[in-house]
């Protein structure tokens, strides 16, 4: 091991446990790129200032470009006696081209240092994840585009008990309406961590008389960050990103959860593409639902990452602490599992089949237009609580004789309320009662026009 970068008034050498501990390179070389750009726009603007000359600029910026290389190329040795990413690299720099090495350091700390990788990445990543959300949502609008025309009905449920009779492609937009405030929560997420703290130094600020402005901006940050402590101690932007991949993930695992349900043999509503699905080893009749319920299950992670860094961050005073370091490996892992979780859902949607026939029969199942015969008493003018009352008894009749509405008969629905008759009931199918629903927002056939146009709209 090289003696350490902070090493000068330290007599005695790191203990081996102590250094594999407080170790941070195995995680944290993967925001290399980002520390480079940072380096690379400090030493910028260190020789814009006046700080370095010339010479120094063109020599460490040479310098950092051939660190860059050798890590792209992955012939960088990693070391762990380094500690983290950003020691590794002015190592390695020193390596190249000697003692000015030591000067890329000026009137900069690690702690601004990482900072302003970490907002580099988080950023990046948010954007990244909104347009992977974007994806996945043109995806769905278009399955609702696909089922609108042959009016798919599906059993919409409440308590998973059947209620009303819904359009497929209604049940495609709910999700459409959560993956744009998904969407949503990643932009807004990225334009408010868009500032660089660089330059905030170790906590204070410098004497040096460095640009701000001009580094945030060589990095495409809107802004510096206004007050130091801020900038090094803060990490509300991880946070906010943790937040929108836990609601985010919440979302999927609903979508997922129905997946299974609507795939089991006992529901039938749809079959789950072979190329997204797994056999079982023992039993050859197996298609197994994996990719949904690792959805499912993956985001017990991308919930404990978030609670993990609320918990780290509610007890460090201002301004950096070491705990920070605890800050990437949780926003690593929300991003990865969601990067590939969305990519898994957009490739097997459209590849998805849904059995009409089976849903529209799970949909006449269960009493789903009882409403409807209530509505159609009370139109009427039955008060609605009196005609539901009515055809409450009336279904409480049929399932104990195990019979559908439409299988009372004249007189028994008579003898219920004198409106009624056989007809009224054999006209309440659940086509009639999905295109009675035309209050806005609704599941009737042209309010899912409108929405899917709307949704079109905001999508383009
Ligand atoms: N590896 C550290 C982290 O990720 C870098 C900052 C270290 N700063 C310090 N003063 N020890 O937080």
């Amino acid at each position: 091991p090289d003696k350490k970068l902070w090493g000068g008034r330290f007599a005695e050498a790191t203990d081996g446990l102590v250094e594999l501990f407080n170790a941070s390179v195995g995680f944290d070389q993967r925001l290399a790129e980002q520390d480079i750009r940072g380096s690379l726009a400090h030493v910028a603007m260190l020789g814009q200032v006046g700080i370095l000359n010339a010479e120094e600029v063109v020599q460490i910026s040479g310098g950092l470009q051939d660190v860059l290389a050798d890590i792209r190329a992955g012939t960088f040795e990693w070391r762990l006696d380094r500690e983290d990413v950003h020691m590794n690299v002015e190592a390695a720099l020193r390596e190249r081209i000697g003692p000015v090495a030591g000067k890329l350091h000026t009137a900069r700390s690690r702690n601004d240092q990482v900072a302003v990788d970490f907002r580099l990445f988080t950023k990046e990543a948010a954007l990244d994840l909104a347009d992977r959300t974007r994806a996945l949502r043109a995806v769905m609008l278009a399955e609702a585009e696909k089922h609108l025309q042959a009016e798919v009905i599906l059993p919409g449920y409440t308590h998973l008990q059947v209620a009303q009779p819904i359009l497929l492609s209604h049940w495609f937009m709910a999700y459409v309406a959560m993956l744009e405030r998904d969407e949503g929560r990643f932009r807004d997420a990225a334009q408010r961590m868009d500032e660089s703290p660089l330059g905030s130094s170790a906590l204070a600020g410098t004497p040096w008389p460095i640009d701000r402005h001009a580094t945030a901006q060589a990095l495409g940050f809107a802004r510096p960050t206004a007050n130091s402590l801020d900038g090094v101690g803060s990490r509300d932007f991880a946070l906010e990103f943790l937040s929108a991949c836990a609601i985010l993930s919440a979302h999927l695992s609903r979508l997922s959860e129905e997946l299974i349900l609507y795939s089991t043999f006992e529901f039938g509503f749809l079959t789950l593409p072979d190329s997204h699905t797994t056999g079982s080893s023992i039993m050859p009749q197996k298609k197994n639902p994996d990719v949904s319920e690792l959805a499912r299950a993956k985001t017990g992670r991308v919930f404990g990452n978030l609670m993990g860094l609320l918990t780290v961050v509610k007890g460090t005073p201002l301004a950096y602490n070491k705990d920070l370091q605890e800050d990437k490996e949780g926003v690593f892992d929300s991003y990865d599992t969601l990067s590939i979780v969305l990519r898994l859902y957009t490739d097997m949607l459209p590849r998805t089949q849904w059995h009409a026939e089976v849903t529209r029969a799970a949909a006449e199942r269960g009493y789903s237009t009882a409403t409807d015969v209530a509505d159609f008493l009370a139109r009427a003018g039955v008060p609605f609580r009196e005609a539901h009352e009515v055809v409450g008894g009336l279904v409480g009749l049929a399932s104990r004789s195990g019979r559908q509405l439409w299988g009372l008969t004249d007189a028994e629905l008579r003898a219920a309320h004198p409106l009624l008759s056989a007809e009224v009931a054999h006209a309440l199918t659940v086509q009639e009662s999905v295109r009675g629903r035309r209050s806005f927002g609704g599941t009737a056939p042209e309010q899912v026009r409108d929405a899917i146009d709307a949704a079109r709209r905001s999508l383009n």
